[in-house]
């Protein structure tokens, strides 16, 4: 079936970025900034992650109806949209902790919905989750954390489970850290300890809801550049859900907006092309903050 995210009417053209915009560096699939391949087909090798005909609902309550979408295998794809929208819902149906009331999701070509229980739980282990909460456990030191993951799905010795702890704190900037309690550093630095955690099995895809929301614009630029590196040297499908627009800018290959008035996708898109392209006044006033026309109907 064809990516009927098309029908936004929101697939960019390639166009330069406005001056006030970061260059983007080059997408995951070696494809030169700035020129979006097109949106992989829902269920094809290239779609690592597929939503097809999706229903969110909670009990009678429908967040949103009709998402269909690829995500393009080594992308890095943002989910957008306004406060309480249904994107937590959305990464809670692709990993399985919401089932859809209508509709599937497929990894590669296999639905992941339609999947038995030990199948999904194979599936699973090639992510890696942060919650929007973070959630470290208290009483565990951040090496401990990192390692629960390794001892629940691995059969590697102590020591082995030790020295993968250290490489992947140390790969988030915490190396000397492992034996401090959450409660013992700061914010950022426990957001980026939820992020080795998530890396801890080296997973496929990466799901990330909102992993710099309160971090400082520093701290925010070197998550970012963590997952562009995340992408790069792994190859990893990242998900993430953001609100911060100089990150969504600066490092999305694709994204969808969801709209809370018309309870479907707005748009579909690399989010820089969408800025210049995309006609719908929601979609335009999120990625301006409300504080541009569209440029088209700039005065000259
Ligand atoms: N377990 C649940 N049961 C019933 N309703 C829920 C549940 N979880 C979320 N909701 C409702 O679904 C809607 C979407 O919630 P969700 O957390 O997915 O939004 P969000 O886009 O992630 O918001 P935010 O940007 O504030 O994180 C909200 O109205 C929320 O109240
Ligand atoms: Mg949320």
């Amino acid at each position: 079936m064809a990516d009927a995210g098309s029908g936004a009417g929101a697939e960019g053209r390639a166009v330069a970025p406005p001056a006030a915009i970061p260059a983007a560096p080059p997408s995951g699939d070696g494809t030169a900034a700035g020129v979006s391949p097109p949106p992989p087909e829902i269920g094809s090798p290239e779609a690592r992650i597929g939503v097809r005909d999706l229903t969110m609902a909670y009990g009678s309550f429908v967040l949103m109806r009709d998402l269909n979408f690829g995500i393009r295998r080594g992308s890095i794809f943002v989910i957008m949209g306004g406060s309480g929208c249904g994107k937590t819902t959305l990464l809670k149906h692709m990993i399985g902790l919401v089932e859809p009331a209508r509709g599937e999701i497929l990894y590669g070509e296999e639905s992941f919905t339609r999947a038995s229980g030990e199948r999904r739980q194979e599936l699973l282990r090639s992510f890696g989750v942060t919650y929007q909460q973070g959630a470290l456990w208290s009483s565990k030191t951040l090496s401990e954390n990192v390692a629960l993951p390794l001892e629940q799905y691995t059969d590697l010795s102590a020591r082995e489970i030790r020295e993968i702890c250290e490489l992947k704190l140390a790969l988030v900037g915490l190396k000397g850290f492992e034996d401090y309690y959450p409660s013992q550093i700061s914010g950022g630095m426990r957001k980026r300890a939820g992020l080795a955690r998530a890396m801890a099995l080296d997973p496929d895809v990466l799901f990330f809801d909102e992993p710099s929301a309160g971090l400082d614009p520093i701290s925010s630029h070197l998550l970012d550049e963590l997952i562009l590196e995340l992408r790069d040297s792994l190859g990893s499908t990242v998900v993430l859900v953001t609100h911060e627009l100089p990150s969504i800018f600066a490092i999305a290959d694709d994204s969808v907006f969801l709209d809370t008035a018309t309870r479907t996708m707005a748009a579909r898109g690399n989010p820089r092309e969408l800025l210049r392209n995309c006609d719908d006044p929601t979609v335009h006033r999120f990625l301006t903050r409300g504080a541009e026309e569209h440029p088209e109907r700039r005065p000259a």
